[in-house]
């Protein structure tokens, strides 16, 4: 259970903003609430205005008010800190406190998540208000999470990060020439004397734009500072987190966190949280893999446990470039997919909708109308019945996958910041080709960490993916090497092994550390602009050969496949190399979905790892485990009815129907579902 034993079901509700109202709206709610099933809100998200008028007053009487109205229509509470966007007096009277742009441009008040991590006036109020909330409110016993802040990210490059980065950079080298080690300072005379030496490598030092992206002349310097931001504003999570454990011990705490946000080390930031929750808003033009990779994700940061569905939209979001409406039935499949991947509350932003400034078009469970007759409204309370239905049923149900993905944000900054070979590479892209293929398969797949003392066991798994593992970090190759020596199947494609942690070359030969493992040597690399090609054969189809092509030599290993084309024609394109009971693949470029597909569809049948069902396609299965049973989520994401013959019988719970295997089950667009197997 992520929340606590109170909680007895999927909760369902989310971000409630009363203080944007007046008090006769506030009975109104709740009666619109009690018809939508909603059973929890998360209050006082950004309320630090109200709460400190000023450096030494607090009032509360406002948010009295709300949790005592909440508290007597029986709804449960996620109750945030209100620390993601500063007061305007503390902005004025404290400038620390405002944040400097990569370009150095100092900001004024206004926005929000707005503040500087390494402010001291920062820290200082925002941990006084969250001691404050926690000791005022420690009483009220439908209080299920702590929700510090909001949404953190962004950067700061102003004097106080500079100071801080230069400590933190002591702490982790110790001395000035081991710092000049690791970023090869002697490369165009940047060897500091002291660490007074060292600047934020932002616009005005070592990073510039460069084809749409942001580059640097130190991937060291910039890697490392990406570190430090990361590490900074989870401080100031920490802080908030100790504060208010002060008074509540026993309520869990959270933040809630975005998918593949590229700024924070999200695995890093795991550890420190109670639970996971996490924000999902998908594109309109997303396909469902990729909701499904970040669900994945998200719970692969605290090794598979549930995690929240903190937010999304009931219908729209109003910061899309164009603002699609959620179509009749997807609210429904969409939370469910969520519930699929182990969510295990189903949560909205926002309640009711606001009338003034940015977000008064974003979906909303009330409509500016007002009232219950809406079609959002309508699918939001039929939802919730059903959740009301399921009760503790799917609680706390696990993920059991026999395949995993790697994921790590250093290599994802460091293969991003490389200064060469493409301005194709894109890492979240490689993963998700990967990631696609089994996911359209309905393999399921736990998104793993790429840490030497990581307490993820390998050998849970039998087949492990690295795309793009260009930064193998200190012992990660130990970790894949014995699960390879051991009977495990690994993975890995072009651009790998290059760098260890700091971005340093690993000399000997691509790719570094992962050599032997994968009995190969890779020689060179050819970038291939867009639109152009190579291509290889395997198993009898041609396939495209993309992004780029490594030409490499057998050390070992054997050609499963080569390049048609070029000069490199006839080089292998695809190895396998036997390591002791395992084996280790290597694929040279990066090609498209028809091959992902046949050739990770090989593999895990030749592991024996099963799909959750065989459906037809669009049709996405997925399963959780626990002390109540097997279930099976089918979720139609096509267009049309669709029909799937059953492997397992058992009971469909949505619906109540029971099935034998073999039979078929009827799903009309958009339908869910979800199937307690005998
Ligand atoms: C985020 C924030 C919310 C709101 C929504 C709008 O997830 O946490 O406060 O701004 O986006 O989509
Ligand atoms: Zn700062």
């Amino acid at each position: 259970m992520i929340l606590n034993d109170k909680v007895q079901k999927i909760l369902f509700g989310g971000d409630y903003n009363p203080e944007q109202w007046p008090e006769e709206v506030w009975e109104e709610d709740m009666r619109l609430f009690r018809l939508a099933h909603i059973d929890v809100v998360t209050l006082n998200v950004f309320s630090w205005a109200a709460l400190q008028p000023d450096e030494d007053t607090y009032d509360f009487s406002r948010l009295d008010r709300i949790m005592e109205l909440v508290k007597k229509n029986g709804i449960k509470v996620c109750l945030a800190t209100s620390t993601a966007a500063h007061p305007a007096w503390m902005a004025r009277k404290h400038p620390d406190i405002l944040r400097v742009e990569r370009t150095g441009m100092k900001r004024k008040f206004g926005s929000r998540h707005n503040s500087c991590p390494n402010s001291p006036t920062y820290r200082k109020y925002s941990v006084a208000l969250a001691e404050k909330l926690a000791e005022r409110y420690r009483d009220y016993d439908n209080i299920v999470a702590w929700h510090i802040a909001n949404e953190y990210g962004g950067e700061c490059y102003c004097d106080n990060c500079e100071k801080a980065f230069r400590i933190w950079l002591k702490e982790k080298y110790g001395t000035i020439e081991e710092l000049n080690r690791v970023w090869n300072t002697a490369f165009w005379s940047h060897t500091m004397y002291d660490f007074e030496d060292v600047v934020v490598p932002d616009l005005r030092s070592e990073e510039f734009e460069w084809g749409g992206r942001l580059a640097t002349n130190f991937q060291g310097i910039s890697l490392d500072y990406n570190r430090f931001n990361s590490d900074s504003i989870l401080a100031c999570y920490r802080l908030e987190e100790e504060a208010v454990k002060k008074y509540t011990p026993d309520i869990p705490v959270t933040t809630n966190l975005m998918g593949t946000y590229k700024t924070l080390d999200y695995f890093k930031w795991g550890k420190h949280m109670d639970f996971i929750s996490w924000d999902n808003y998908p594109d309109s033009q997303a396909v469902p893999a990729q909701v499904s990779l970040r669900h994945d994700l998200m719970r692969g940061l605290k090794g598979g446990m549930p995690f929240a569905l903190m937010e999304q939209t009931p219908s729209v979001s109003n910061w899309h470039a164009y603002c699609k409406l959620k179509r009749p039935g997807v609210m429904r499949l969409w939370s469910y997919q969520a519930v699929a991947h182990g969510a295990d509350t189903v949560m909205f932003f926002q309640m009711r909708r606001s009338i003034g400034a940015c977000e008064k078009y974003h979906g909303a469970v009330i409509d500016h109308v007002g009232t219950e007759n809406t079609r959002v409204f309508r699918e939001i309370a039929a939802l919730g019945e059903e959740l009301d239905r399921l009760g503790n049923e799917l609680l706390g149900g696990r993920t059991p996958a026999k395949a995993a993905i790697v994921f790590d944000w250093d290599n994802w900054w460091a293969a991003e910041y490389s200064a060469g070979p493409s301005k194709l590479i894109n890492y979240c892209g490689e993963v998700m080709a990967y990631y696609k293929a089994l996911n359209e398969m309905n393999i399921a797949v736990d998104i793993i960490d790429a840490e030497k003392d990581s307490e993820t066991d390998l050998s849970d798994y039998r087949l492990v993916i690295a795309p793009l593992l260009y930064m193998c970090k200190d012992g990660f190759d130990e970790r894949i090497r014995s699960f390879v020596k051991s009977g495990g199947t690994f993975l890995t494609t072009f651009f790998g092994g290059y760098v260890e942690d700091h971005d340093l070359v690993v000399t000997g030969g691509y790719p570094g550390r992962l050599k032997d493992i994968l009995g190969i040597w890779v020689e060179e690399t050819d970038a291939l602009p867009e639109g152009e090609e190579n291509s290889f054969f395997y198993k009898g189809k041609k396939y495209p050969a993309t992004l780029l092509c490594d030409l490499l030599h057998l050390q070992g290993a054997e050609s499963l496949a080569s390049y048609e084309s070029d000069f490199y024609e006839g080089m292998p394109v695809l190895t396998c190399n036997r390591m002791g009971e395992g084996k280790a693949y290597y694929v040279a470029s990066h090609s498209d979905d028809a091959f992902y597909r046949s050739f990770l569809g090989e593999l895990c049948e030749e592991l024996g790892i099963e799909p959750a069902a065989r459906t037809p396609e669009g049709v996405e299965a997925a399963v959780r485990e626990n002390e109540n049973g097997s279930f099976l989520f089918l979720l139609n994401h096509t267009e049309d009815e669709t029909e799937i013959i059953l492997q397992h019988g058992g009971t469909e719970l949505l619906g109540g129907r029971t099935f034998e295997a073999g039979e078929s089950l009827r799903l009309p667009k958009a339908g869910v579902a979800i199937l307690k197997r005998d």
